[in-house]
Protein backbone atom coordinates (compact mmCIF):
# COMPACT_ATOMS: atom_id res chain seq x y z
CA UNK A 1 0.00 0.00 0.00
CA UNK A 2 1.45 3.31 -0.84
CA UNK A 3 0.89 5.30 2.26
CA UNK A 4 1.14 2.09 4.61
CA UNK A 5 3.14 3.43 7.76
CA UNK A 6 3.57 7.29 5.87
CA UNK A 7 2.84 10.04 8.34
CA UNK A 8 0.40 12.45 7.12
CA UNK A 9 -0.47 15.62 8.62
CA UNK A 10 -3.93 17.43 7.54
CA UNK A 11 -5.22 20.57 8.58
CA UNK A 12 -9.09 21.92 9.37
CA UNK A 13 -9.61 18.08 8.99
CA UNK A 14 -12.43 17.83 11.68
CA UNK A 15 -15.24 17.96 8.86
CA UNK A 16 -15.39 17.99 5.12
CA UNK A 17 -12.74 17.26 3.02
CA UNK A 18 -9.93 17.16 5.45
CA UNK A 19 -11.66 14.50 6.92
CA UNK A 20 -12.36 12.73 3.80
CA UNK A 21 -8.57 12.80 3.54
CA UNK A 22 -8.30 11.64 6.97
CA UNK A 23 -10.35 8.79 6.49
CA UNK A 24 -8.61 7.72 3.20
CA UNK A 25 -5.27 7.70 4.30
CA UNK A 26 -6.13 5.92 7.76
CA UNK A 27 -7.44 3.30 5.17
CA UNK A 28 -4.65 2.82 3.26
CA UNK A 29 -2.41 2.62 6.28
CA UNK A 30 -0.96 6.04 6.83
CA UNK A 31 -0.34 7.08 10.33
CA UNK A 32 -2.81 10.29 10.12
CA UNK A 33 -2.59 13.46 11.80
CA UNK A 34 -5.58 15.67 12.19
CA UNK A 35 -4.65 19.37 12.77
CA UNK A 36 -7.46 21.10 14.84
CA UNK A 37 -8.43 24.01 16.73
CA UNK A 38 -11.02 22.08 18.73
CA UNK A 39 -8.60 18.92 19.95
CA UNK A 40 -11.32 17.88 21.54
CA UNK A 41 -13.98 17.28 18.70
CA UNK A 42 -10.89 15.78 16.92
CA UNK A 43 -9.97 13.38 19.55
CA UNK A 44 -13.30 12.01 19.57
CA UNK A 45 -13.00 11.57 15.86
CA UNK A 46 -9.50 9.85 15.88
CA UNK A 47 -10.70 7.62 18.71
CA UNK A 48 -13.29 6.23 16.17
CA UNK A 49 -10.70 5.36 13.64
CA UNK A 50 -7.57 3.25 13.58
CA UNK A 51 -4.41 5.12 13.28
CA UNK A 52 -5.21 8.89 13.90
CA UNK A 53 -3.98 11.03 16.62
CA UNK A 54 -4.45 14.83 17.06
CA UNK A 55 -2.53 18.32 16.85
CA UNK A 56 -3.41 21.91 17.91
CA UNK A 57 -3.72 24.26 15.26
CA UNK A 58 -5.53 27.46 15.06
CA UNK A 59 -5.45 29.10 11.28
CA UNK A 60 -6.32 32.39 13.03
CA UNK A 61 -3.00 31.65 15.48
CA UNK A 62 0.21 31.88 13.01
CA UNK A 63 2.51 29.96 15.31
CA UNK A 64 0.52 27.39 15.47
CA UNK A 65 1.39 26.16 11.64
CA UNK A 66 4.90 25.64 13.04
CA UNK A 67 4.20 24.32 16.66
CA UNK A 68 1.86 21.26 15.09
CA UNK A 69 4.77 20.53 12.76
CA UNK A 70 6.85 20.46 15.58
CA UNK A 71 4.83 18.49 17.20
CA UNK A 72 4.30 15.55 14.80
CA UNK A 73 7.84 15.27 14.34
CA UNK A 74 8.76 14.96 17.83
CA UNK A 75 5.89 12.05 18.24
CA UNK A 76 6.11 10.27 14.95
CA UNK A 77 10.01 11.04 14.39
CA UNK A 78 8.84 12.26 10.87
CA UNK A 79 6.31 13.43 8.71
CA UNK A 80 6.14 12.41 4.96
CA UNK A 81 3.02 14.42 3.75
CA UNK A 82 1.23 17.39 4.42
CA UNK A 83 -2.52 18.20 3.33
CA UNK A 84 -3.08 22.15 3.19
CA UNK A 85 -6.38 21.67 3.76
CA UNK A 86 -7.33 25.00 5.52
CA UNK A 87 -8.83 27.67 3.74
CA UNK A 88 -11.86 30.04 4.52
CA UNK A 89 -14.14 33.43 3.67
CA UNK A 90 -16.86 34.98 4.89
CA UNK A 91 -19.11 34.91 1.77
CA UNK A 92 -21.25 37.68 3.99
CA UNK A 93 -18.62 40.14 3.75
CA UNK A 94 -16.09 38.30 0.87
CA UNK A 95 -19.10 40.17 -2.01
CA UNK A 96 -18.37 41.08 -5.78
CA UNK A 97 -15.04 43.76 -6.48
CA UNK A 98 -17.48 46.87 -6.11
CA UNK A 99 -18.74 45.97 -2.46
CA UNK A 100 -15.46 43.63 -1.16
CA UNK A 101 -13.80 45.79 2.09
CA UNK A 102 -10.68 45.99 0.97
CA UNK A 103 -9.11 45.30 4.48
CA UNK A 104 -11.29 42.26 4.67
CA UNK A 105 -9.92 41.48 0.79
CA UNK A 106 -6.35 41.57 2.18
CA UNK A 107 -7.35 39.60 5.55
CA UNK A 108 -8.88 36.94 4.24
CA UNK A 109 -5.28 36.54 1.27
CA UNK A 110 -3.21 36.76 3.86
CA UNK A 111 -4.86 33.94 6.42
CA UNK A 112 -5.44 31.83 3.66
CA UNK A 113 -2.28 32.09 2.11
CA UNK A 114 -0.03 32.08 4.93
CA UNK A 115 -1.45 29.19 6.04
CA UNK A 116 -0.13 27.40 3.31
CA UNK A 117 3.11 28.95 3.31
CA UNK A 118 3.93 28.71 7.30
CA UNK A 119 3.10 25.39 7.11
CA UNK A 120 4.66 23.84 3.96
CA UNK A 121 8.08 26.01 5.42
CA UNK A 122 7.66 24.52 8.63
CA UNK A 123 7.31 20.73 7.05
CA UNK A 124 9.73 21.72 3.68
CA UNK A 125 12.33 21.50 6.93
CA UNK A 126 12.14 18.58 7.92
CA UNK A 127 10.95 16.94 4.49
CA UNK A 128 14.50 18.30 3.69
CA UNK A 129 16.66 16.62 6.02
CA UNK A 130 14.58 12.97 5.52
CA UNK A 131 15.21 12.90 2.13
CA UNK A 132 11.67 13.90 0.56
CA UNK A 133 7.94 14.06 1.41
CA UNK A 134 4.65 15.14 -0.23
CA UNK A 135 3.01 18.49 0.16
CA UNK A 136 -0.37 18.64 -1.09
CA UNK A 137 -2.32 22.27 -1.53
CA UNK A 138 -6.36 22.15 -1.43
CA UNK A 139 -7.07 25.11 -3.77
CA UNK A 140 -10.44 25.66 -5.41
CA UNK A 141 -11.70 25.74 -8.60
CA UNK A 142 -12.81 29.29 -7.33
CA UNK A 143 -9.25 30.08 -7.24
CA UNK A 144 -9.08 29.44 -11.16
CA UNK A 145 -11.99 30.78 -12.76
CA UNK A 146 -13.91 33.56 -11.60
CA UNK A 147 -17.18 33.64 -9.35
CA UNK A 148 -19.99 35.95 -8.89
CA UNK A 149 -18.95 37.32 -5.36
CA UNK A 150 -15.86 35.79 -2.91
CA UNK A 151 -13.10 37.43 -4.88
CA UNK A 152 -10.90 37.31 -1.79
CA UNK A 153 -11.52 33.42 -1.52
CA UNK A 154 -11.12 33.27 -5.38
CA UNK A 155 -8.41 35.75 -5.68
CA UNK A 156 -8.33 35.29 -9.15
CA UNK A 157 -8.21 39.30 -9.91
CA UNK A 158 -4.48 37.75 -8.17
CA UNK A 159 -3.80 34.05 -9.11
CA UNK A 160 -0.61 34.13 -8.15
CA UNK A 161 -2.13 34.93 -4.48
CA UNK A 162 -3.90 31.52 -4.64
CA UNK A 163 -2.87 28.82 -2.95
CA UNK A 164 -2.01 27.16 -6.31
CA UNK A 165 0.37 29.69 -7.51
CA UNK A 166 2.72 29.15 -4.39
CA UNK A 167 4.02 25.74 -6.15
CA UNK A 168 5.53 28.01 -8.16
CA UNK A 169 8.26 28.83 -5.39
CA UNK A 170 8.71 25.43 -4.22
CA UNK A 171 10.88 24.50 -6.52
CA UNK A 172 12.93 27.75 -5.78
CA UNK A 173 13.06 26.88 -2.34
CA UNK A 174 14.28 23.57 -2.85
CA UNK A 175 16.30 22.52 -6.09
CA UNK A 176 19.44 24.36 -4.52
CA UNK A 177 19.45 21.99 -1.47
CA UNK A 178 20.00 19.31 -3.57
CA UNK A 179 18.66 17.51 -1.12
CA UNK A 180 14.94 17.37 -1.82
CA UNK A 181 12.66 17.46 -4.35
CA UNK A 182 9.08 17.28 -3.00
CA UNK A 183 6.23 16.54 -4.80
CA UNK A 184 3.67 19.43 -4.65
CA UNK A 185 0.29 18.46 -6.15
CA UNK A 186 -2.54 20.75 -6.05
CA UNK A 187 -6.34 19.92 -6.00
CA UNK A 188 -9.48 22.27 -7.17
CA UNK A 189 -12.06 20.82 -5.87
CA UNK A 190 -15.12 22.12 -7.56
CA UNK A 191 -18.31 22.88 -5.93
CA UNK A 192 -18.72 20.02 -2.51
CA UNK A 193 -22.20 21.49 -1.01
CA UNK A 194 -23.37 20.41 1.99
CA UNK A 195 -27.66 19.50 1.98
CA UNK A 196 -27.89 22.91 3.88
CA UNK A 197 -25.73 25.21 1.55
CA UNK A 198 -28.24 23.55 -0.96
CA UNK A 199 -31.24 24.50 0.37
CA UNK A 200 -29.12 27.98 1.23
CA UNK A 201 -28.27 28.62 -2.78
CA UNK A 202 -31.99 27.30 -3.62
CA UNK A 203 -32.83 30.32 -1.39
CA UNK A 204 -30.67 33.11 -3.22
CA UNK A 205 -28.15 33.05 -0.63
CA UNK A 206 -24.62 32.68 -1.34
CA UNK A 207 -22.73 29.43 0.14
CA UNK A 208 -20.01 27.84 -1.68
CA UNK A 209 -19.22 25.09 1.04
CA UNK A 210 -18.69 27.25 3.90
N1 LIG B 1 -16.66 22.82 0.03
C1 LIG B 1 -16.41 23.27 -1.20
O1 LIG B 1 -17.31 23.45 -2.04
C2 LIG B 1 -14.99 23.54 -1.63
C3 LIG B 1 -14.71 23.71 -2.99
C4 LIG B 1 -13.41 23.97 -3.38
C5 LIG B 1 -12.41 24.04 -2.43
N2 LIG B 1 -12.69 23.90 -1.13
C6 LIG B 1 -11.59 24.01 -0.18
O2 LIG B 1 -11.44 22.78 0.48
C7 LIG B 1 -10.98 23.01 1.80
C8 LIG B 1 -11.94 22.34 2.80
O3 LIG B 1 -13.23 22.88 2.61
P1 LIG B 1 -14.50 22.14 3.22
O4 LIG B 1 -15.70 22.78 2.59
O5 LIG B 1 -14.33 20.67 3.13
O6 LIG B 1 -14.43 22.61 4.75
P2 LIG B 1 -15.59 22.55 5.83
O7 LIG B 1 -16.39 21.31 5.66
O8 LIG B 1 -16.30 23.87 5.87
O9 LIG B 1 -14.71 22.40 7.16
C9 LIG B 1 -13.95 23.46 7.58
C10 LIG B 1 -12.80 22.91 8.41
O10 LIG B 1 -11.94 24.00 8.70
C11 LIG B 1 -11.72 24.01 10.10
N3 LIG B 1 -11.45 25.37 10.52
C12 LIG B 1 -12.24 26.46 10.36
N4 LIG B 1 -11.63 27.54 10.88
C13 LIG B 1 -10.45 27.12 11.37
C14 LIG B 1 -9.38 27.75 12.04
N5 LIG B 1 -9.41 29.05 12.35
N6 LIG B 1 -8.30 27.02 12.39
C15 LIG B 1 -8.25 25.70 12.13
N7 LIG B 1 -9.24 25.02 11.51
C16 LIG B 1 -10.32 25.72 11.15
C17 LIG B 1 -13.00 23.48 10.69
O11 LIG B 1 -12.76 23.07 12.01
P3 LIG B 1 -13.87 23.20 13.19
O12 LIG B 1 -14.46 21.83 13.33
O13 LIG B 1 -13.08 23.61 14.40
O14 LIG B 1 -14.88 24.22 12.78
C18 LIG B 1 -13.27 22.33 9.73
O15 LIG B 1 -12.50 21.21 10.05
C19 LIG B 1 -10.90 24.52 1.99
O16 LIG B 1 -9.58 24.95 1.73
C20 LIG B 1 -11.85 25.04 0.93
O17 LIG B 1 -11.50 26.35 0.53
C21 LIG B 1 -13.96 23.64 -0.70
Amino acid sequence: MRLKDKVVLVTASTRGIGLACVKACAKEGAIVYMAARNLERAQEIADALSGVKCVYNDATRPETFTTMVEDVVRDAGRIDVLVNNFGTSNPGKDLDFANTDPQMFLDTINLNLRSVFLASQAAAKHMATQGGGSIINISSVGGIVPDISQISYGQWIYPSSDPSGLKNIFPLLFVPTDILLPVSADCFPGLQLKPEKHRALRCGLSGHGK
